[in-house]
């Protein structure tokens, strides 16, 4: 097997203490997505969604990686195939464990982006709607995330790869949201096998050829260490 696609999603981050968005107390079950993660709740109210991503950058802050994000890092470090982390999540937990090359779909907590030029930069802590664009310096500047109804980054190299690949592995996610949760279909009809590494199961779950229950600090290490040998 020389060809692995990895998907996580915010269960990975869960034991760091980053809030899930569906289980219990999750983040939706306390903001309205509609208002905080929309272009057109950007548009309504974009001091609200400032405060959003602000108080989301600076509880993500004080976070640290977790041993599945250290497995994960391992993985990149020493798997002589082709390894591609796909994330759905817009923490930076996986880069602060050490991986180089992780494919950030849904965005970046801790990038911004001008809403006028497109212009990519490092998000200051605290956004706010004055910010002028550093580059172009008219436009509104905006979290680079991907909101809802808005197209994932990446998507072009993501398929790809899960049409070539040997093994997709799917980590801490519920399969709410597509295209991510759409990933297992593309593979599995590619001839990879498949596996979910998850809390509890998954939508998706009838879709993997296998499938393993625990928290990702315990399981993802465990399926790490197999894979390396
Ligand atoms: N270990 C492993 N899995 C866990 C853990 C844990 N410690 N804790 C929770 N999980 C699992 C849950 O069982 C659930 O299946 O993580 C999943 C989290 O699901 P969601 O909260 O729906 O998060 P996610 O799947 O990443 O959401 C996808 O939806 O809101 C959008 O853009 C947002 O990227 C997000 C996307």
């Amino acid at each position: 097997m020389d060809k692995i696609v990895i998907l996580t999603g915010a269960g990975v981050s869960a034991e760091s203490g980053l809030g899930t968005f569906r289980d219990a107390g999750g983040v939706w079950t306390q903001y309205d997505l509609e208002e905080v993660a929309t272009p057109e709740g950007f548009a309504k109210n974009p001091g609200l969604v400032h405060d959003f991503y602000n108080a989301r950058r600076e509880n993500c802050k004080n976070k640290a990686p977790n041993a599945a994000h250290d497995a994960l890092a391992r993985l990149e470090r020493e798997f002589t195939g082709d390894l591609m982390l796909v994330t759905q999540n817009v923490d930076d937990l996986h880069e602060r464990a050490g991986c180089q090359n992780v494919v950030h779909m849904h965005g970046e907590l801790m990038r911004a982006r001008c809403a006028l030029c497109d212009h990519r930069y490092d998000a200051p802590l605290v956004m706010g709607v004055a910010d002028p664009c550093p580059a172009c310096e008219r436009g509104p500047t905006r979290p680079d995330i991907v909101w809802f109804g808005e197209m994932p980054f990446f998507m072009d190299d993501i398929y790809v790869a899960l049409s070539a690949a040997d093994l997709f592995v799917s980590i801490g996610t519920s399969g709410s949201v597509y295209p991510a949760a759409g990933f297992v279909q593309i593979a599995d009809a590619a001839g990879a096998d498949t596996l979910e590494l998850n809390l509890e199961p998954s939508l998706g779950i009838s879709d993997f050829a296998q499938a393993r229950q625990g928290p990702a600090t315990q399981i993802v290490p465990e399926w790490v260490a197999e894979i390396l040998g």
